[in-house]
């Protein structure tokens, strides 16, 4: 079995180039479906979640061919609306995209349910309740979502009970075609959010408002192709910038825009970090003791939740108590038990953490039980003293881009194994 090995201890140093962001790719390519041009995407993460994405895409006959590295042409003139129910789209959670994006394209589409981390209950019902406001009849049978609206799909008033980020992006790629009017109130507002909206914009789309709680969007006859470059990833910054300041380092995380980084970028000044900002660049400075701090993972322009676990790591160094609370999954407090086994001294009480700081962290052989759970343990095992093994590590190459690599070019002792 593959394995991440890291022998702790090494302060990290240098500069890193963060890759485009893995949420919006995985909701922009799948979006290229409304298009009947040609799209080209650029600046795309080079992760394992886009491979799944392909394949969905060219059993959809939709053509993909990789045109570098980073730049994917897509050509959905030709797209199928066949049922979408394949191996892959049980992989990612994103790809309940395609549920929005072909109910847009055909006004009707089956797609299985997603996979994707499991913490705690992942519900659809706000997508599912928001097709249905644009007028779709909807029906689950057999892990499946099929969806028809008989007589077009119509523009209407939708309230989101939560702001989430899956609901608002696949609401709006139905709506882009919708006739009328659309609004949608209490919209998430995370940046990738407003990238694709600025992508559908350039397909040819009317939407105003994304970024704020209410997104405008009225429906258009038919969507272009277009270039488009995605934005640089928000949490692949975010984790290169706490494992900085994890290891007493000197990190310039390149490729990143400072704004989304704001409310990472105040906890760690917080915390006693000097944080530097170019136009495109954060520089993360740790030369002091670093203090404990309180920490709530919410909705944007908060800090993410898919940032929670690796401050969770971080602030084991850290002198004092400090309080992690989780406020947009149930249940993300998963990777503590194996913090844990590195010698923390954290205790979970509800959606809150307990973090008692500095420990005497100490390698062992840990399992990533999710995404940024692994991201957690990659911190941890770069603290402790001696080996570190992680296992499980799929989960990282998900969205993570050449992890290891980037690390070991900025003073990390890391391999991959087996
Ligand atoms: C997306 C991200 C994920 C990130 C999360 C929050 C992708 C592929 N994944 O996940 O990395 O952690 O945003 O920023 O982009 N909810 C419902 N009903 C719904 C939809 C959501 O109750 O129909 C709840 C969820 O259970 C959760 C909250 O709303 O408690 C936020 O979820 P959401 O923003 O939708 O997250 P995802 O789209 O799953």
């Amino acid at each position: 079995m593959e394995k991440i090995v890291i022998n702790g201890g090494k302060r990290l140093a240098g500069k890193v180039f963060v890759g485009g962001a893995k949420n919006a790719a995985s909701a922009i390519v799948p979006a290229a479906i409304c298009a009947s041009g040609v799209c080209v995407i650029e600046n795309l993460p080079i992760v394992e979640d886009l491979g799944s994405f392909r394949d969905i895409l060219t059993k959809l006959n939709v053509k993909c061919e990789m045109l570098n590295d980073r730049a994917m042409r897509i050509d959905a003139s030709d797209v199928k609306n066949v049922p979408v129910v394949f191996d892959s789209v049980r992989k990612i959670r994103a790809s309940y995209y395609t549920m929005g994006a072909l109910l847009g394209r055909f006004g009707q589409a089956e797609v299985a349910m997603p996979g994707g981390c499991d913490f705690g209950e992942r519900p659809i019902d706000l997508h599912i309740k928001g097709f249905q406001a644009l007028g779709a009849k909807t029906e689950t049978s057999g892990g499946v979502l099929k969806m028809k609206a008989e007589d077009g799909l119509k523009g209407a008033s939708i309230y989101l009970d939560i702001p989430s980020v899956g609901a608002t992006i696949n609401i709006m790629l139905a709506a882009i075609r919708a006739e009328g009017q659309t609004t949608i109130e209490n919209a998430a507002k995370e940046p990738h959010v407003v990238d694709i909206a600025s992508f559908l914009n350039m397909l040819g789309a009317n939407i105003k408002g994304a970024g704020t709680d209410i997104i405008r969007i009225n429906g258009v006859d038919e969507l272009k192709g277009a270039e488009y470059t995605i934005i640089p990833d928000q949490i692949e910054a975010g984790t290169y910038m706490i494992a900085a300041a994890a290891t007493g380092g000197d990190v310039t995380v390149t490729n990143v825009i400072p704004k989304h980084m704001d409310s990472l970028s105040a906890k760690l000044n917080e915390m006693n970090c000097t944080i530097i900002e170019d136009d495109d660049s954060i520089r993360v400075i740790a030369d002091k003791p670093l203090n404990a701090v309180n920490v709530k993972a919410m909705f944007y322009p908060g800090l993410p939740t898919d940032l929670q676990p690796q401050m969770a790591a971080l602030l084991m160094t850290a002198h004092g108590t400090s309080i992690v609370t989780e406020s947009v999954f149930d249940d993300r407090f998963r990777y503590v038990s194996e913090l844990m086994r590195l010698n923390a001294k954290i205790t979970v009480q509800g959606k809150a953490a307990h973090i008692q700081g500095p420990a005497e962290l100490t390698g062992a052989e840990v399992t990533a039980t999710d995404l940024r759970a692994g991201a957690a343990l990659i911190i941890g095992g770069l603290c402790a003293k001696g080996k570190t093994a992680i296992s499980n590590i799929a989960y990282i190459d998900r969205g993570y881009e050449n992890v290891v690599g980037k690390l070991r070019e900025l003073g990390a002792d890391v391999e991959r194994t087996g």
